[in-house]
């Protein structure tokens, strides 16, 4: 039980870690859909949480479409060309989102903006591991007229605890009982 949990907790904290260190990956409009005339990217937005340290990826036919970042005001006004921050167009474009804040995507064809390509997306600050858990209370009793005081031990231990108890016990039970033995043969 001690081993277990100090393997999940290893588990957690080494997969916290990985998380932090490289981030979570969305491909826009997955899984229904991707990047495209079809999905509705309010909605798909949101239905994901973004921190800083994600990847958005970006899925489409090269032919079709292409990825345009754009300020507040191109998202606003579908308009790309006074507004731009960065184009993409491989069909395949990862977009790292490195810091919180706004980011806003549309598609640079004409009228697919318009026609709702376009993408707007909070990014959190990076997520904060959960608080460790509380340490376990003393435990105190009254034990010949004094107070003591401890630790309380996980299950686990407790038993393998009572556990040595035992065998110590035996121990001393099969020793009573060898010095019994040869007090009675030397009598
Ligand atoms: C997209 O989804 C949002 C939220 O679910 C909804 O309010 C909006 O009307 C939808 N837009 C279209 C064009 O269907
Ligand atoms: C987009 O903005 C630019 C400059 O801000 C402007 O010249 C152009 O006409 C606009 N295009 C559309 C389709 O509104
Ligand atoms: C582009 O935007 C800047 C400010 O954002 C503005 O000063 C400039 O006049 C604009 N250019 C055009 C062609 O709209
Ligand atoms: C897209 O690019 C990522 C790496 O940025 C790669 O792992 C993935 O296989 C690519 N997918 C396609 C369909 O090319
Ligand atoms: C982004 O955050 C702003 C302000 O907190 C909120 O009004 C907006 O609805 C959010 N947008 C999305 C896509 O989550």
């Amino acid at each position: 039980m001690a081993a277990t949990r100090a393997l999940l907790l290893a588990v957690v904290s080494t997969a916290a870690l990985l998380g932090t260190a490289l981030g979570a990956s969305y491909t826009v409009g997955a899984p229904s859909g991707s990047w495209d005339l079809k999905t509705n990217y309010t909605r798909w937005a949101s239905g994901v949480k973004l921190y800083a340290g994600d990847q958005l990826r970006f899925q489409y036919t090269v032919a079709e479409h292409n990825v345009v970042e754009v300020t507040k005001s191109g998202y606003d006004a579908c308009n790309g060309s006074n507004n731009t921050v960065a184009t993409y167009q491989t069909g395949n474009d990862t977009i790292p989102l490195t810091a919180a804040g706004s980011r806003y995507f549309i598609c640079g064809v004409p009228g697919h903006c318009a026609a709702g390509m376009k993408l707007h997306v909070n990014v959190s600050s990076q997520q904060t591991p959960p608080p460790p858990p509380p340490p376990p209370q003393q435990q105190c009793r009254m034990r010949k007229g004094k107070l003591r005081c401890n630790r309380p031990a996980s299950p686990s231990s407790s038993a393998s605890a009572a556990a040595a108890v035992d065998r110590s016990a035996v121990a001393w039970q099969r020793l009573a009982a060898v010095v019994v033995a040869g007090l009675v043969l030397l009598c």
